[in-house]
């Protein structure tokens, strides 16, 4: 893994605007999605597109376009709308993205690239070796700048943040399903390990939970 020295390796990767209507390839509603939503820790070989790891991320924390009193809301709800949560994506197997560590930007709706180089192994080794985090085509990390919310809400913003990781996390897995691929939320991980891969400090910032995406195992071919 390399600290990205070169600046054509910083360049955001800009991912393909979000419809307006369900995505061509979802596979129905909300209620199917919720019917079918399961853990996935089997994965196939196949690359993820651009397209549906953009869906991914704006799904988990994307600007919905909605702005009124300065706001600018999100597809997940927050406490005072102050958006604590940072989301991550290590990208092992994504069409058109260098293996590496990207931050997404919902603001950008693009991937802000933190570090070259496949982290899949160390992300598995430091959530206690759980193999599906080096064969899931990329993992995200969900992590928290708890100050934005407790400078408000004091230590019980502590427990907004909790909340709010939960519903990103579910919109993932809705989204994941809806798009006819799979998602497994890790929480069995080693913080300073996982703080260390995404380069934060694990104090102002740190990751609080993993998840998991792919397609599904035996659905080579299928699209
Ligand atoms: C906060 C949280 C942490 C989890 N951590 C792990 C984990 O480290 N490894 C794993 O294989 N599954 C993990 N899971 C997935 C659960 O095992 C799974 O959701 C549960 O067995 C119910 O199955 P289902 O998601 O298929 O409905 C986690 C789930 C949540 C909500």
């Amino acid at each position: 893994v390399q600290v990205l020295a070169h600046p054509e390796a910083r360049k955001p990767v800009r991912l393909p605007p979000v419809p307006e209507r369900a995505p061509r390839e979802a596979l129905g509603g909300l209620f199917e999605a919720l019917r079918l939503r399961a853990s996935l820790r089997e994965y196939a070989e196949e690359p993820l597109r651009l397209e549906e790891l953009g869906l991914l991320a704006w799904a988990a924390c994307g600007e919905n376009g909605r702005e009124e009193r300065g706001f600018r809301y999100r597809t997940v709800p927050s406490a005072g709308a102050l958006y604590p949560l940072e989301l991550y994506a290590a990208c092992r197997a994504v069409e058109g993205v260098a293996p590496g560590v990207y931050r997404y930007s919902p603001e950008g709706h693009s991937l802000e690239p933190r570090r070259t180089g496949d982290v899949s192994r160390e992300l598995a080794r430091a959530a206690l070796g759980q193999g599906m985090l080096a064969r899931a085509a990329a993992v995200f990390a969900i992590s928290a700048v708890e100050s934005r919310t407790t400078r408000r809400y004091g230590e019980r913003g502590r427990r907004y943040v909790l909340m709010e990781v939960g519903a990103a996390s579910e919109n993932l897995h809705l989204a994941a399903t809806a798009l006819g691929l799979g998602s497994c939320a890790v929480g069995a991980f080693d913080d300073e390990s996982v703080n260390a891969i995404l380069g934060l400090d694990g104090r102002a910032e740190r990751a609080l939970l993993l998840q998991t995406v792919g397609r599904p195992a035996g659905s080579e071919g299928a699209r």
